[in-house]
């Protein structure tokens, strides 16, 4: 619920209130984001306080100066000596000031050019137009409030109605002035096949910064950040989660100044990033979502999970369970015939999985990474029925057929390049640099979009092809192209990205897209909203993957997750773990196996069947239940996690080393609804399962797991 009353608007969802007045001198003012405060007179926040060294841009005889104001929209040369959220350019002007004109509410703010947030029920926007005090330059603020999860979304547009160009030098979605900075922050950083490692690090005088220079959200930060006071643990303390739905460079910066004021600045990174807008022309930036939590990480995650799964899916598979699959990467990587396909169909079958997906290495003369990207076309030398063909005969054997392809890369010996050689983003004059032998497509340009979009749709169309698996295996380099300012070109390619997205999946509505970047390169909201889950990582082990699921769990509920059971000794790292424990954790998970079925044990195959068996019993708990992490592998030596859905409620359990002599552990269960619970034939209270827990007897042997169901009975 949105309530304006005497220059003040208050945004109030259930829990949590998100306060801003218009100051006297027009200056929008931040008073609070946090709990709910229902007082309507803020007379007592912020005073005006002398300060030396702080200059007045009013020069009223007041000691009002904003360097010391907290500010709604930022921006610097004007008193203000912190980062701003807005940095332009006109005619070699670069100081601006802007305030309040106006301001209107209605339904949720749709993007033209970037995709947001979906609305519902009980969802509205805020609009607020400031403009400059001395050009025809306006700011429009947007905050969308998603009253029942405690949401507020936050993104900005710039319009110029000059008769000049204006030059972006900057332009976040969102800056935010909190009073104090006793606040520590937590970042999901990492690598390739180890993304989304929790971080914790301090918030201090000064600035510090996460952000991504790779041209996607990257593997190595993600552009999802929790602000937290000191004292905030999973299920006591203070939380903020900010989370942006983009998918390329980002930047997050936290700045602390003299007075401990913390300003948190989030949106499209500023660095290598210039544009133009003609007179007329306006820009618009990513949307952020923030969330506030009085109970600690646990229910901060708790409201994304919420809000992921009801405003940032969207279509046929939104809310279905998703199906379990066997993929043939590390079954055969490119050596694959199609009877080997076939056969390991018919194991996939046998087992009880759902679909059979086929990875790299099916088009082109692809036999190996360095050819074929572009060249969208069966190899009838290695598949001689064509996709048609072999889709069909997977139909047949009760499986769906899934595919996967990398759209956005060209590879240098393919006929693609052949035939258009400035197709790629390059640097005239340059070397382009490969990266895994592959140069990256110019999304900026529109005859590039269209031949994609028309290929794929031909091979999506062409065989009965029900799942996606939509790679993309490097950074950008040489960020230059034909039509625009290198400046414009991160921004421009995935302005291309999600225009191809959003014809290709409005095109095959039925199809389930997987997001993938070598992994978990590109795991962010942007993604999620043309595909409704992502392959979290290349690193398939389970003691690995432990730390990357609950990290990624900070932000991303299960369902979003590709986790896939794989051979041992695991491929990444070397590392033998049980077929029990690799199943355990994938079953936490969007379930599939990525191994040679057919070279498996009859014993072995048995045991999957009941695995397969096994999870579409818990399922749809796992994908659409309430999810909680119990203990942190990220400071122990155990991990534990809860689904709660309906009448089931399971609970994960994994200690990667044996501990001599070791003591009992009890897994207490979190926030039961009162009642009996039904755990290995016999029944408990609820306050049983939550006071006392599940004790554990000590079991020897490492990379142990345990999958605990439980039954509510009444
Ligand atoms: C990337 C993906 C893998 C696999 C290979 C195929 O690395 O992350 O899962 O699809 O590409 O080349």
């Amino acid at each position: 619920m949105i309530k304006y009353k005497d220059r003040v608007f208050n945004l109030q969802t259930d829990k949590t209130s998100y306060i801003m007045r218009i100051a006297e001198s027009g200056h929008l003012e931040h008073i609070h984001y946090g709990g709910k405060v229902t007082d309507e007179d803020f007379t007592m926040v912020n005073p005006i306080i002398k300060r030396p060294w702080s200059g007045n841009p009013l020069n009223d005889g007041s000691y009002f100066s904003l360097d010391n104001f907290r500010s709604e929209c930022p921006t610097y040369g004007h008193t203000d000596f912190s980062e701003p959220m807005i940095d332009l350019l006109l005619d070699d002007r670069r100081v601006f000031d802007f305030r309040y004109i106006s301001h209107q509410i209605g339904d949720k703010h749709i993007l033209k050019t970037l995709p947001s947030a979906t609305s519902g029920p009980f969802v509205e926007t805020l609009e607020l137009t400031l403009k400059d005090t001395l050009y025809d330059i306006y700011v429009k603020l947007y905050y969308s409030v998603y009253e029942s999860l405690d949401v507020v979304v936050r993104s900005l547009e710039i319009i110029n109605q000059t008769d000049k160009k204006l030059t972006i030098n900057k332009a976040l979605s969102a800056s935010i002035d909190f009073a104090d900075s006793d606040f520590d922050m937590l970042q999901l950083s990492g690598a390739w096949a180890r993304e989304r490692h929790l971080i914790k690090r301090d918030i201090r005088s000064g600035t510090s910064m996460v952000d991504s220079k790779r041209g996607n959200s990257s593997h190595q930060q993600n552009p999802a950040v929790a602000i937290i006071r000191k004292d905030c643990h999973e299920d006591y303390g203070q939380a903020y989660g900010m989370s942006l739905i983009y998918s390329g460079n980002f930047s997050c910066v936290t700045d602390v100044n003299d007075y401990n004021r913390l300003r948190v600045g989030f949106g499209i990174n500023p660095f290598h990033f210039l544009w133009d807008l003609k007179p007329g022309e306006s820009f618009e930036t990513p949307e952020l979502v923030m969330t506030y939590s009085s109970q600690g990480l646990n229910k901060m995650s708790q409201n994304f999970h919420a809000f992921i799964k009801d405003h940032i899916l969207r279509g046929l598979h939104q809310y279905k369970e998703r199906p379990i699959l066997l993929n043939n990467w590390e079954a055969t990587y490119f050596d694959f015939t199609e009877k080997k396909l076939l056969e390991l169909a018919d194991k996939a079958s046998q087992v009880g999985a759902e679909m059979f997906v086929l990875d790299d290495g099916w088009f082109g003369k692809r036999n190996s990474p360095d050819s074929s990207l572009g060249d969208w076309y069966v190899n009838k030398d290695k598949i001689p029925s064509g996709l048609e063909g072999l889709s069909k005969k997977i139909n047949e054997k009760g499986l769906k057929f899934g595919l996967w392809v990398e759209p956005e890369m060209i590879s240098q010996k393919s006929d693609l390049y052949k035939n258009h050689p400035d197709w790629c983003l390059h640097e005239v004059g340059r070397s382009r640099s490969e990266t895994r032998n592959q140069l990256v497509l110019d999304y900026t340009r529109q005859d590039v979009r269209d031949y994609i979009v028309k290929s794929l749709i031909e091979v999506f169309k062409n065989g009965n092809i029900e799942y996606v698996k939509w790679d993309m295996n490097r950074n950008i380099t040489e960020p230059g192209s034909k039509h625009y300012a290198s400046g414009e070109i991160f921004h421009r390619y995935i302005l291309g990205l999600y225009d191809v997205l959003k014809r290709i999946t409005e095109a095959c509505p039925d199809i389930l897209f997987e997001a993938c970047a070598g992994g978990g390169g590109r795991f962010d909201m942007g993604i999620l909203a043309y595909m409704p889950q992502v392959w979290t990582s290349d690193d398939t082990d389970a003691h690995e993957r432990v730390k990357i699921q609950d990290g990624t769990s900070l932000f991303y509920p299960p369902i979003t997750m590709g986790a896939h059971v794989s051979a041992v000794p695991n491929h990444q790292v070397d590392r033998m773990t049980s077929l029990e424990t690799r199943y355990h954790i994938a079953a936490s998970c969007n379930l599939g196996y990525e191994l040679d079925l057919t070279s498996l044990t009859v014993k072995e195959l048995d045991e999957i069947k009941l695995q397969i068996e096994d999870y579409k019993s818990i399922r749809k708990t796992v994908q659409f239940g309430k999810f909680y992490r119990l203990k942190s592998p990220f400071n122990s030596n155990e991990t534990a996690w809860q689904v709660v859905n309906e009448d089931q409620v399971l609970v994960y359990y994994y200690r990667a080393l044996s501990v001599p002599n070791a003591p009992m552990t009890y897994l207490r269960l979190k926030d039961l609804e009162d009642g009996k619970y039904e755990y290995q034939g016999r029944v408990y209270t609820s306050d049983y399962l939550m006071n006392i827990g599940i004790g554990l007897m000590p079991e020897k042997g490492d990379f142990k797991t345990r999958l605990l169901r439980f039954k509510k009975t009444s």
